[in-house]
């Protein structure tokens, strides 16, 4: 079997350890693995099947021998490296939201889009996490019905905002049991005892960067040009994966029965709807795993073809490591 030069940009942060994660567990054929960071991890060394690599600094020479690179790390880094990416002839899936609205940059879920990505010019961008999860749970409906619209709210886990997401949650865990002074820095307010409606940035329409991105990449994945999405973001104080509640309306009617069976027969979603078994997706069932689980479903008091539902899924596996890992499989042409 072929192997391949895989480099992983960020691979000390919380999306990087997990590609690591991933590639071991879906026994990747790896002929070489280059682990990239800052400078500040310089000396620091990863496991992988067993075996301690060295952390290197990512540097423009970084690239040479690669087949692909798998980004991990925030904008500036991603938009810094991506030419010598390109130039070395490696394959950049990038995390970032640099390169997502690019035209020449296909955005991809391969549940939904995955041909997009044979179209590539050397960038391939992994769509945001929670985007990811949102779409998931309802591109089959969209197949059958078309969406129109969605009113999206999602509850956020810590571990969205990186590595030193759940260590400010864990200390400030700590400070209000030690009825000591709470402390924020990695979000605006303390996140224990609160949840945030502010990730990302506010724009001019009232919405923030993060909110914009379900319709704006949505329409790009699902290539639906007319899709629109009212979303609110909220950061809530759980370690990991992330919830979203979404009602949607379609243009032609759908009934439950189809939604649930649509769900059942989907790759990568698992149906979790016994609300009398006290049966719904949450963060402590859907963490730690791929599938993203959708649970909740109802009509919609709000209009006839309107839908509720509520789902789940591990936003660092799904919504950002496993789908870039998954990308490159669709790739070359691997099953997972
Ligand atoms: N966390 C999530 O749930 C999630 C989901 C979807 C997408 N994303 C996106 O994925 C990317 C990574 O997120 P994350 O949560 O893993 O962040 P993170 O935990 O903060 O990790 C950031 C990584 O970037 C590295 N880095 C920082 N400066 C660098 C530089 N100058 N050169 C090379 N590497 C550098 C860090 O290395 P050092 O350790 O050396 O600083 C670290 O490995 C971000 O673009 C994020 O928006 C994250």
């Amino acid at each position: 079997m072929k192997k391949y030069a895989i480099g992983i940009l960020g691979a000390t942060g919380a999306v990087g350890r997990e590609m690591l994660k991933i590639l071991e567990e879906y026994n990747f054929p790896i002929s070489e693995l280059r682990l990239l960071a800052s400078k500040r991890s310089v000396g620091k060394t990863i496991c992988f099947h067993g075996n301690p690599y060295p952390v290197l600094e990512a540097t423009k020479k970084s690239f040479e021998g690669l087949d692909f690179v798998l980004g991990a790390a925030s904008n500036p880094v991603a938009l810094e490296f991506a030419q010598s990416i390109v130039e070395a002839n490696a394959v950049f899936i990038d995390n970032s939201s640099a390169f997502r609205m690019v035209d020449s940059v296909p955005l991809v879920v391969p549940e939904i889009n995955g041909e997009d990505a044979f179209s590539h010019h050397g960038i391939i961008a992994n769509p945001n996490c929670s985007t990811i999860i949102a779409l998931m749970a309802v591109h089959a409906i969209h197949k059958k019905a078309t969406i129109e619209t969605m009113a999206v709210a999602t509850y956020q886990a810590t571990s969205g905002a990186g590595a030193a997401g759940p260590i400010e949650l864990k200390e400030q865990m700590e400070a209000v049991c030690e009825n000591r002074v709470v402390e924020a820095s990695v979000f605006q307010y303390p996140i224990i005892e609160n949840v945030i409606p502010h990730i990302g940035s506010f724009l001019d329409n009232g919405y923030t960067t993060e909110e914009m991105k379900m319709q704006n990449e949505g329409r790009k994945i699902l290539h639906h040009p007319d899709f629109k999405v009212s979303c609110t973001c909220v950061r809530v104080p759980v370690v990991r994966s992330h919830s979203i509640s979404i009602e949607l309306i379609t243009k032609n009617h759908m009934g439950i029965e189809e939604i649930r069976n649509t769900i059942l027969s989907e790759k990568g979603l698992r149906l979790y709807d016994s609300p009398k078994e006290r049966l719904y997706p949450m963060p402590l069932v859907t963490s730690n795993q791929d599938l993203v689980y959708v649970g909740r479903i109802r009509q919609s008091v709000l209009h006839d073809n309107g839908i509720s539902l509520w789902c789940c899924g591990d936003q660092i596996r799904k919504g950002a490591a496993t789908n870039a890992v998954q990308i490159m499989m669709k790739l070359i042409g691997l099953k997972y």
